[in-house]
């Protein structure tokens, strides 16, 4: 079959393609799962139109039923990746999933770059074929970290570099067009990309969209990049571990005061969901707070030299 692009959709000429285009919408998924305000506003065009763009992206795609046949396959292909620190991956009964979106929230320093770069290794120690991708959005990622994390449990840390694909994000945009061309690493270059580390998820969102006015656009954004990110972690069988920090919830007196950026639309798109935060004499805290079948648990660990490590 043909594979159709935005410019094909009904009502939607070159000019209207590029308005789109530079809005971030840049495949049929993105039309797809759009919104009829959405389009109207940034492609400029009447509701009608707006509608045949969305039903004819909707028709070109299959978004329809699957047996549960079809799911239990998908389901019997999934890996865990091992953190390598058995408090953790015991809480996530054996690892973070393919196929699935692992979003870790929490204050600064408190271990989410980190697991990121233990995710890398672990991947590439998991699966011998495969390659793992990051996008940096903070300038972060540390090749001489992944060296040390990959001699921790045996991996040549050379060879282990040359199977990290990282780029630097630098706005959000760009971040969004990252994500969306590890497709086609996949599916063009036939690269066996096992993980995808996006860290921090909401970093450049937070900084671009400032102010009560900007924050439904912000949400319609990230909305968009969670869906690309979703579908890359189902059609590819990919790991997907994004990393989100917190704001202060001024109106909370007892319990925790803090809550994760990016509100519902992050969250419900995160399949698994897990709290972190500082414990005591330089510990960490994990808490599993969101899983479809695990039940809710917490762990403490700690980041060394070379891994991490429990703390009973
Ligand atoms: P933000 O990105 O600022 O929100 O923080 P984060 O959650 O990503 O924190 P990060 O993963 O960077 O964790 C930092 C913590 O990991 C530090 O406070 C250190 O305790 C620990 N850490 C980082 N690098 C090393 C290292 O090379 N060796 C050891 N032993 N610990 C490290
Ligand atoms: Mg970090």
């Amino acid at each position: 079959m043909e594979k159709i692009t935005i410019q094909d959709l009904p009502g939607v000429g070159a000019a209207t393609a590029e308005k789109l285009e530079s809005a971030g919408y840049h495949d049929m998924m993105s039309i797809a799962v759009a919104t009829l305000g959405e389009l109207c506003e940034t492609a400029g065009v009447s509701e009608a139109v707006a509608r045949k763009m969305i039903n004819a992206a909707r028709d070109s795609m299959k978004m329809g039923f699957e047996t549960g046949a079809d799911v239990m396959e998908r389901r019997q292909k999934v890996m865990k990746i091992s953190l390598g620190c058995k408090g953790f991956d015991e809480m996530m009964e054996g690892g973070f999933e393919t196929g699935a979106i692992t979003e870790c929230f929490g204050e600064f320093g408190c271990g989410k770059t980190q697991i990121g770069h233990i995710l890398a290794v672990q991947t590439l120690k998991t699966d011998p074929d495969a390659v793992a991708v990051y996008i940096d959005t903070e300038n972060t990622f540390r090749p001489e970290r992944i060296k040390q994390l990959a001699a921790g449990i045996d991996l040549d840390p050379e060879e282990a570099l040359q199977r990290i694909m990282v780029a630097k994000a630098y706005n959000s945009d760009h971040q969004m067009l990252l994500a969306e061309k590890v497709d086609g690493l996949i599916t063009e270059q036939g690269k066996n990309v096992r993980l995808v580390v996006v860290d921090s998820l909401t970093s450049h969102f937070r900084a671009e969209f400032i102010g009560r006015g900007t924050l439904a656009e912000r949400q319609q954004k990230l909305n968009r990049h969670m869906h690309i990110l979703s579908k890359l972690a189902n059609s590819h069988n990919v790991c997907v571990y994004v990393t989100n920090q917190v704001m202060a919830k001024p109106d909370q007196f007892f319990g925790d005061p803090t809550t994760a950026i990016g509100g519902h639309v992050v969250g419900h798109a995160s399949t698994f969901r897990i709290y972190l935060r500082k414990g005591k004499k330089g510990s960490r805290v994990a808490k599993l707070i969101d899983a479809p079948n695990l039940p809710d648990a917490e762990t403490n660990f700690m980041v060394t030299e070379s891994k991490l490590e429990d703390v009973n």
